[in-house]
């Protein structure tokens, strides 16, 4: 069965004029990142509320050793993994035409993809809150702690997006265009629990267009909006999918 629907999905791939990716953490797993929920998900051990925007402004003493642990000693010592590498291939032979990550680990563009959109920023840069200088993660030092800016000494914020703040509206308007002309969406690791970005696969599919889901295991878009569910993981079967579409 699983053959079977990589064939019929890797034939949509080969006959869509405007394919476009959208990822969540389940791409990363394998490059040991845990994903935020579900089994080994990062909520079931930390507090969210150290990534809300009002909490982290008021108790940056708590707020950061919780980011510093997660978002920097982990998260940006990580490798792209064959799932990534898949979709930066598939790009480059022009059979994925946009990707949008939901992932803040800047992983796909170690792995090659050039079209991409970070939905919810990136662990890369900070930025001052005073006088805005933005600053690069591998400049820090961690001393003083919690880390102040270099020019005027205000309190710094990572560059993704906390809850309870917009996502930056180019970055929306640039998404949501893609997915207004996608014939064809692959969703890959991602519960589809958070909005605004979990509607994307909606307006695809609303336009007329299909969905290919890839995850170990149904998510909120499985029952209702995939129209081929590869159950499996995104390295394996997106190695998979990638011989069929180039028939290697
Ligand atoms: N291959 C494919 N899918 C996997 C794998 C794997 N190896 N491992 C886990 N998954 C799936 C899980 O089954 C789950 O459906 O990845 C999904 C991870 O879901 P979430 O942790 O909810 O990640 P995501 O949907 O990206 O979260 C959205 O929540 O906290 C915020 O800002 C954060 O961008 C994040 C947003």
């Amino acid at each position: 069965m699983l053959d079977k629907n990589i064939q019929l999905a890797a034939q949509w791939i080969k006959t869509a004029q405007h394919t476009i990716v959208f990822t969540g953490a389940g791409i990363s797993v394998e490059s040991g990142i845990p994903p935020f929920r579900g089994e080994g998900g990062l909520w079931n051990n930390y507090n969210p509320q150290c990534v809300e925007l009002g909490y982290f402004t008021r108790n940056p003493k708590t707020s950061w050793p919780i980011l510093k642990e997660i978002f920097y000693d982990f998260m940006g010592k990580a490798h792209p993994n064959p799932a990534h590498i898949a979709l930066a291939k598939l790009e480059k032979t022009g059979h994925i035409k946009w990707l949008i990550t939901q992932n803040i680990d800047a992983l796909h563009q170690s792995a090659g993809t050039k079209n991409i959109s970070e939905y919810h920023g990136t662990i890369d840069t900070l930025h001052c809150r005073l006088c805005l200088k933005q600053i690069q993660a591998t400049d820090l030092k961690w001393k003083p702690f919690p880390p102040v800016c270099f020019d005027c000494g205000g309190p710094l914020k990572p560059d993704f997006v906390f809850f309870g703040e917009m996502i930056p509206v180019k970055t929306m308007e640039t998404s949501l265009g893609h997915a207004q002309i996608a014939d064809l969406i692959i969703v890959i690791g991602s519960t589809g629990e958070v909005m605004p970005a979990a509607m994307l696969p909606g307006v695809v599919k609303h336009n007329g267009g299909r969905v290919i889901e890839i995850n170990i295991e149904p998510s909120n878009y499985t029952e209702n909006l995939s129209d081929c569910f590869l159950k499996g993981k995104a390295s394996e079967i997106l190695q998979r999918l990638t011989n069929a579409v180039l028939n290697e």
